[in-house]
């Protein structure tokens, strides 16, 4: 088994609008809609091409066999930090794909960005990537109340890091 962290373009509107069209994934996300339409995938991959002057988030498609299964991206937040985000279709989960990617990620931060802190914010009650984090040497710093807003709805959230 072996993902590949690509680039995203066009030719994964249709597999986005599939797999994202999915409350079961877009309950944890922040920024994921529900319904989740063609005009939203659309929007995404132009603000993937987006080129700033200085790059602040740096997203990739996850494949195997030249078909995308999910998404993994990091949040610039500081000189020397990243929030790190992903999501796989509900399809492909419990099969490790997360942790290649998310292994991948991380040391591409570390070595290619030279970041030494990564964090994750979780969603209180999302188990899932809570046990993919620990397993993945990312460790328990705190419980944030209502640190995130969707809609109208506040989140606590678990946070998570890794420092080198
Ligand atoms: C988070 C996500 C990427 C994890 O991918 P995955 O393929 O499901 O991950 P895994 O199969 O490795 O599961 C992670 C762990 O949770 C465990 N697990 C699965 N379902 C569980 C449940 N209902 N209760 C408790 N543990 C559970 C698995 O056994 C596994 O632990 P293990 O490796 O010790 O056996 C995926 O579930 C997802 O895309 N979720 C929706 C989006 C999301 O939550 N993104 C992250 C926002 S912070």
């Amino acid at each position: 088994m072996k993902v590949e962290l690509n680039q995203f373009s066009e030719k994964h509107i249709p597999a986005l609008c599939q797999l994202l069209n999915n409350e079961n994934i877009s309950k944890w996300l922040l920024q994921i809609p529900f319904p989740y339409t063609f005009q939203d995938a659309e929007f995404w991959i132009n603000k993937c091409k987006e080129n700033p002057e200085v790059k602040k988030d740096f997203a990739f498609a996850i494949e195997t066999e030249g078909s995308l299964i999910g998404g993994i991206g990091l949040h610039i937040k500081s000189e020397h930090s990243a929030e790190v985000g992903y999501w796989l279709g509900e399809k492909h989960w419990g099969k490790g794909y997360m942790s290649e990617a998310l292994k991948e990620i991380t040391n591409y931060a570390i070595n290619e960005l030279t970041l030494v802190r990564i964090t994750a914010h979780v969603f209180e009650g999302n188990i899932r990537s809570e046990k993919l984090l620990i397993k993945n040497g990312y460790e328990y710093e705190g419980f944030l109340k209502k640190s995130h807003k969707k809609g109208e709805i506040y989140f606590n959230t678990k946070l998570y890091a890794k420092e080198i």
